[in-house]
């Protein structure tokens, strides 16, 4: 099953510092999106598609505050306003193009892609773990061709972890241990308990090559529309204060229908200075992600080729899953509903 898009929400556009005044083509929610920053430092994002004659705006160059088309010049602020029209003295109010909201907060660039009246600044989703003194994180972005839904169902999921991140995250308790779903109006959090196991290869190392028993929290938040918050908590079972603390940052941003623009940090509270360890994590992570990519991937051929079936076989690990979809579901309804 496909997923419509929901629009009345903020989305990950871009890193802050993807924004500059060379302009940034990238595609959100099937829609080409010109983002860049005006000379004065503003961030701006206007529809990639020239009202003239459609040629991408991002052909073309930001003069002082506004973009001028790389064909024949006209020229838009971040309002869409048409500002200038080459050979002309004056500018017909009807030339324009459309402008998107765009809010930059901690480390990103969030877009709102539905209508502008209704884009509320608070509903930016909690990202602050990206860019706090107190915790450590890096991240990038991922280009994945699959729909961004099973990006989210993935992450909502994390028994794949024993048969997909063999080698990183991979402990049986995953699959063995049940899961907790909560519901709330706007968000599904899933949490898995785990009791005195042994810690994944990637916990073991991130706890200093730990060979003892930990317990492991699990919490994954899913903040529609498309953000995936995991906060993990590990500690030792003989010395609680032996603890590491991670949170990772998923914005599964939908380029298309059938791709997805992957951006993801990870924070850490512990050993902050230790820039070795930092590399290790992040490169550990990003090769699980790499795991996750190829398998998710190839399930999108497979759907385009041979669309599921009905009835899904759905077993214990898929509450979160079920959740997300479900909350999916009503928003897009919600949101059709107060369209008609
Ligand atoms: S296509 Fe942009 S000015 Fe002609
Ligand atoms: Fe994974």
């Amino acid at each position: 099953m496909i997923e419509p898009f929901i629009y009345d929400h903020w989305y990950i556009c871009a890193w802050r510092e993807e924004l500059t005044t060379k302009p940034l083509q990238r595609w959100i929610l099937d829609q080409p999106i010109a983002l860049f920053r005006t000379e004065s430092g503003d961030p701006a994002a206007i529809a990639d598609r020239c009202p003239h004659r459609g040629a991408p705006l991002t052909s073309g160059t930001v003069r002082g505050e506004a973009l001028e088309c790389g064909y024949h010049g006209l020229t838009f602020d971040k309002s869409g306003k048409c500002v200038r029209v080459p050979g002309r003295d004056s500018v017909p109010p009807t030339f324009r193009t459309r402008a998107y909201p765009i809010v930059e907060k901690w480390r990103f660039a969030f877009i709102w892609m539905g209508d502008p009246d209704k884009a509320d600044e608070s509903k930016i989703p909690d990202y602050h773990w990206s860019d706090d003194e107190n915790w450590s994180a890096r991240g990038e972005t991922l280009p994945v061709n699959c729909h961004a839904s099973l990006l989210r169902d993935n992450l909502l999921d994390l028994s794949h972890a024993h048969y997909v991140h063999a080698n990183t995250l991979a402990t049986d308790a995953v699959v063995r241990v049940p899961i907790e779903v909560e519901e709330r109006s706007d968000e599904v959090i899933v949490q898995r308990r785990m009791v005195d196991i042994h810690p994944s290869p990637f916990f073991s190392r991130v706890l200093g090559d730990f060979d003892g028993k930990v317990n492991h929290l699990q919490v994954v938040r899913f903040l529609p529309a498309s953000n995936i918050i995991i906060e993990v908590s590990v500690s030792s079972v003989e010395n609680p204060e032996h603890k590491a603390e991670i949170r990772v940052m998923n914005g599964l941003t939908p380029a298309t229908g059938r791709s997805s623009h992957y951006f993801w940090s990870l924070a850490r509270n512990m050993h902050l200075n230790n820039d070795s360890l930092g590399d290790w994590i992040f490169n550990a992570n990003r090769n699980t992600f790499f795991e996750d990519i190829d398998i998710v991937e190839q399930q999108q051929v497979l759907l385009e080729k041979a669309p599921a079936p009905e009835h899904e076989t759905l077993f214990h690990v898929d509450g979160g899953v079920n959740a997300g979809r479900k909350l999916h579901a009503r928003l897009l309804a919600e949101e059709n509903s107060s369209a008609d």
